[in-house]
């Protein structure tokens, strides 16, 4: 999987794509990560990359060329020349709280592709030429507002890598995690089976994996019922899941009557 981001702060990126799975990944060439700087596809002397707003009012506005030239130059490179547009099968993404709020399904549509370009957005906005002729999808990684778009994009290249084959350690590893079963994950715990005082569940230490399975499972559908009860609209739920959560509501109620 090729990542080509297109930035106006290269430097961000370094430190953590040479960290652990990712540079792993990185190493093992099941991910590539090539980072461009837009700045470079400037040509006035003073490599010029904002401008001010026409109309008038506040801040900086990222120029429309550099951009589009950055783009055009790398995806000429390696494929047939394509027009940058939808048409074009490669996500053009540019990171802003505009954009439709990243997850854990849209980190799997996305690991299905074999390239991807992320433009991280700078300055109060950017041109609205790129937005409507040169981007094919605009991503927000939650509802607040972020001096960049850089970690948003280290944060798409992390959640993405870890669900492409061999990334990680354990071949199921991505398998049970939160989100990905459309759950919160169950509790987990290591040596020691006492640590302060505080107990292991006995189950874990059972070794009746059917069992293990059982509690795993039932301790997944309380604590999104606590947690993000709003999960449990969407997930697939079993009729024994559906049991479970009734005896949950139930008790919920029971505990609300007794308090009264
Ligand atoms: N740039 C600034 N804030 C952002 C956000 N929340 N998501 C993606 N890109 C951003």
């Amino acid at each position: 999987m090729q990542f080509e981001v297109f930035t106006l702060l290269p430097e961000v990126f370094p430190s953590y794509l040479e960290t652990s799975i990712i540079k792993r990944a990185r190493e093992r060439d099941l991910i590539n990560v090539r980072v461009h700087n837009i700045r470079d596809y400037t040509h006035d002397k003073h490599h010029t990359t904002d401008d001010t707003p026409y109309g008038g009012g506040g801040g900086m506005v990222m120029k429309p060329d550099p951009v589009f030239e950055a783009i055009e130059t790398i995806l000429e490179l390696n494929t047939e020349p394509t027009p940058p547009r939808s048409d074009s099968k490669i996500p053009i993404i540019l990171l802003t709280p505009q954009g439709r709020v990243f997850n854990q399904s849209i980190a799997q549509e996305l690991s299905q592709h074999p390239r991807i370009f992320l433009i991280c957005g700078r300055y109060e906005g950017i041109d609205e030429r790129i937005r409507e002729h040169l981007v094919t999808d605009e991503i927000s990684i939650g509802d607040y507002v972020l001096t960049g778009g850089e970690l948003p994009a280290l944060i798409l290249i992390d959640a993405i890598a870890r669900l492409l084959p061999d990334v990680l350690g354990d071949p199921t590893g991505a398998q049970d995690d939160s989100h990905a079963t459309g759950l919160l994950e169950y509790p987990h715990y290591t040596r020691p089976p006492e640590f302060r005082g505080w107990k292991t569940p006995d189950i874990l230490l059972t070794g009746d994996h059917a069992k293990i399975d059982k509690w795993r499972r039932e301790q997944s559908l309380l604590r999104t019922f606590n947690k993000r009860p709003d999960m449990l609209e969407k997930a697939e739920l079993t009729k024994k899941d559906l049991k479970f959560i009734e005896g949950i509501k139930a008790e919920v109620e029971s505990q609300k009557s007794k308090a009264e």
